[in-house]
């Protein structure tokens, strides 16, 4: 039979040729961090399509599709095995690389094989980052947003990205289409590519073994059995801990995303140290009379400068030995490296409960799950679409004016009027916002342009003039609400007859 097999295909002599490799210095459970990023990738792929039989990819439709997930206890188990799967596979890539790293195992020859494991690394953290927008609850709205507007801050095609990732000006429909997309299609076809790359560089290196003078001296060791066997292991208990966890700690569904909200979005746990660093960097540098904006330098300089430093190390650390103790330097500055990514993720964590012990309290999942009859039938973004708990945040008076603001607003100046510092003016807390009525009245109708400052911050951008964009009555919903929903503004309201009356 599979002799029969073997005439006609090669195959039994192409499996035997890929078990009988070469493992230098025999086998061993330090080589077990690669395949088993590999098996929680197949677990990710296996899951994530039969996701795709439950998951409704619109602003109608994600939120109330995952609802049902999570109602049924076989997709909610599936649904959170791919949860807790994800963070395996980025747990076990962040492992892999760090060892490569500390054994020397980038050096020559390996050097495209390390390129390669380094971009698998970035697709694996933008599968996280587009797969945590799907279920379209609060969190992942906001958390979205924080990234949508990082990505807006780059130089040059930052903003034409943005957009094209949002799927026009503001958070939509478009934008869960585009996030579904990238996430089940693209960037699972761009890892199974590198992954192929990845696999096929390391067949043609062989494994870089332990760290010796001279490889020849090790005695040789085979991948079959004994290898296989604790890659093996290895990975089966992965897969007991992914589920034990997805059994034990499920994650958790906010309310269905509702932009006229307040929220604070927090980020999953391998961007904490981002968001640590954009938290910890003052809004501006001031060296004489330079004002620098360091929000583009947290958010963009830093972690790409990383990026291609690692990307070279090959090239930056040429010594051809791999001898711990002279290496000391490059294990010093990847210890240092380290440390400061957990002390900034750690402070990222502190900072985020400390904002979200001080907002009003989101409620609780029970409350979600049941309560999303009333939320589905009233239309995604109204005010209503939250229950009772959080009635009395922001605008939920002015139900027209915080739904002109989500649709018009709040691409530009934030979903609570917060602002991108150096980009756009926060609305929230503005005194110009708060003050004379008519002046508002009539940036909002004319749009503004030039120097302005705000908050101690200057703006000097472009702000569309609405008159004839929206009506006189929208213009005036929106102003009174910015002037009393945002923030802690506390001003007059504005009627439809002074908008209709504003003369420049
Ligand atoms: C395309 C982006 C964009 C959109 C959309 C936008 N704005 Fe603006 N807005 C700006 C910019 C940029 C400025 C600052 C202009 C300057 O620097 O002179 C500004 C300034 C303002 C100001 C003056 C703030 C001050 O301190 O002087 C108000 C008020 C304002 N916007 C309200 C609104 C309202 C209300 C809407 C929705 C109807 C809106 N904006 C939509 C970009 C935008």
């Amino acid at each position: 039979m599979l002799n029969w097999i073997e005439k006609r295909t090669g195959f039994v002599s192409m499996t035997k040729d890929f078990l009988t490799e070469d493992v230098p210095g025999g086998a061993s459970y330090w080589y077990v961090f690669g395949s088993a990023t590999l098996f929680a990738m197949i677990v990710q792929i296996t899951t994530g399509i039969f996701l795709t039989f439950f998951y409704a990819p619109s602003a109608a439709t994600a939120w109330e599709s995952t609802r049902a997930i999570y109602l049924n206890p076989y997709t909610h188990f599936l649904l959170s095995v791919h949860y807790w799967g994800s963070s395996a596979m980025i747990a076990l890539v962040f492992l892999h690389l760090l060892q490569v790293l500390i054994w020397g195992a980038y050096k020559s020859p390996r050097e495209l094989q390390w390129v390669v494991g380094v971009l698998l690394l970035l697709v694996t953290l933008v599968l996280g980052l587009t797969g945590y927008l799907l279920p379209w609850d609060m969190d992942a709205y906001f958390a979205s947003q924080v990234s949508l507007n990082i990505t807006g801050l780059a130089p040059g095609l930052g903003p034409v990205i943005q957009h094209i990732a949002q799927g026009g000006g503001a958070m939509g429909t478009a934008t869960i289409n585009r996030f579904f997309g990238l996430h089940v299609w693209l960037m699972p076809a761009v890892l199974v590519l590198l992954v192929g790359a990845h696999l096929a560089i390391f067949r043609h290196n062989g494994s870089a073994g332990p760290v010796v003078e001279d490889p020849r001296t090790l005695k040789v060791g085979r991948f079959w059995p004994d290898q296989m066997f604790m890659d093996g292991a290895f990975s089966f208990i992965v897969f007991v801990i992914i589920c034990f966890l997805a059994f034990a700690f499920p994650p958790y569904l906010d309310a269905k995303a509702d932009p006229t909200k307040f929220f604070v979005p927090y980020p999953a746990w391998y961007f904490l140290s981002l968001f640590g660093l954009l938290a910890l960097v003052p809004p501006e540098l001031h060296l004489g009379p330079l004002t620098i904006g360091t929000e583009l330098i947290a958010t963009i300089v830093v972690p790409t400068l990383f990026l291609v430093v690692v990307l070279l190390l090959p090239w930056l650390d040429r010594s051809r030995t791999r001898s711990f103790a002279a290496r000391s330097g490059i294990l010093w500055t990847t210890t240092i490296v380290v440390c400061t990514i957990v002390g900034l993720s750690i402070f990222a964590q502190v900072t985020t409960m400390a904002k979200q012990a001080a907002a009003p309290a989101s409620p609780p999942e029970s409350v979600v799950l049941s309560e999303a009859e009333a939320a589905t039938t009233s239309t995604a973004g109204a005010p209503g679409a939250i229950p009772a708990s959080n009635v009395g945040v922001a605008g939920a008076t002015n139900a027209n004016g915080a739904k002109v603001f989500a649709a018009n607003c709040a691409s530009c100046h934030g979903a609570q009027g917060q602002g991108t510092p150096g980009a756009f003016p926060p609305l929230a807390n503005n005194p110009v916002v708060t003050g004379d009525s008519q002046k508002v009245i009539g940036i909002l109708t004319a749009g503004l342009h030039g120097q302005i400052s705000v908050g101690g911050m200057s703006y000097n951008g472009q702000m569309p003039a609405w008159k004839g964009q929206l009506s006189n009555k929208d213009i005036a919903d929106v102003i009174t609400y910015i002037r009393g929903g945002l923030g802690s503004n506390h001003a007059s309201a504005v009627t439809e007859a002074q908008v209709a009356a504003y003369k420049p």
